[in-house]
């Protein structure tokens, strides 16, 4: 147990789906998993472990931002054994060619948070897990779910007066949302597995924005392909 998860070692599953809204985990328990269980709910950061088609998961939120995923990441991986988790996530994109409800999953992320310098590592971008990776593009083919791989931009603020000309032409950056870098980086740094996915719920250039209920429809097709990758891992 740590401070901020209650849960016993052996309650976590070796691969975490990991949303950023603690309703959005409590959501896909009740849906997906059978013979769930709630194993935290320090600060309403919810985790559930339960069976999905017969193989133990646990969904766990993150909170908003690289210092909340920071946070949770580091302590599945290091204190509770996990070795995978998937972020399933939605994000803004600066490109005119991904529109609203595509399903996106980041090879890297971009960012200009201090996160990995305060352990020592000056990267600004980081990779994801081929294996996860690999495994996710696979399953996609195999369900006919069309999917783009992009450099996700993991912004610290989310009202900032970005520069999306200079993100998108000097960073390589399609999409933005506020946790991947530092997933990615904890991954990294504790020799871990990590992958984001996302569906796009605003588009920066336009200004089209998914409402709750059509951001809650594309969800679904996301979290049953992030299920199946991670009981096939
Ligand atoms: N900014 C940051 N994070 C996001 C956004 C955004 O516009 N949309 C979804 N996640």
């Amino acid at each position: 147990m740590t401070v901020h998860n209650e849960a016993k070692k052996e309650d976590i599953a070796k691969t975490v789906l990991m949303p950023g809204d603690p309703m959005r985990a409590k959501m896909i328990a009740e849906k997906y998993l059978d013979d769930y269980k709630l194993v935290n709910s320090v600060r309403g950061m919810y985790a559930y472990t339960g069976f999905y088609k017969g193989k133990r998961i646990t969904v766990m939120a993150s909170g908003m931002g690289i210092p909340s995923i920071g946070i949770y990441s580091y302590e599945l991986y290091k204190f509770y054994d996990v070795d995978n988790i998937i972020r399933v996530g939605s994000c803004g994109t600066y490109i005119k060619d991904l529109n609203l409800y595509d399903v996106v999953v980041a090879y890297d992320a971009y960012s200009e948070s201090t996160y990995a310098k305060d352990f020592g590592d000056n990267n600004s971008i980081m990779k994801c897990s081929d294996k996860l990776y690999s495994s996710f593009k696979d399953m996609a083919n195999k369900n006919n779910i069309k999917v783009t791989s992009v450099r996700a931009h993991s912004s610290d603020s989310f009202y900032a007066d970005i520069n999306i000309d200079d993100l998108v032409n000097n960073k390589g950056c399609s999409v933005v949302e506020m946790e991947t870098f530092g997933l990615y980086f904890n991954a990294k740094y504790l020799n871990k597995n990590a992958l984001a996915i996302y569906t796009v719920s605003d588009n920066l250039i336009t200004k089209e924005k998914a409402t709750t209920e059509e951001r809650q429809n594309s969800f679904t097709e996301m979290i049953e392909l992030a299920l199946d990758v991670a009981i096939n891992l």
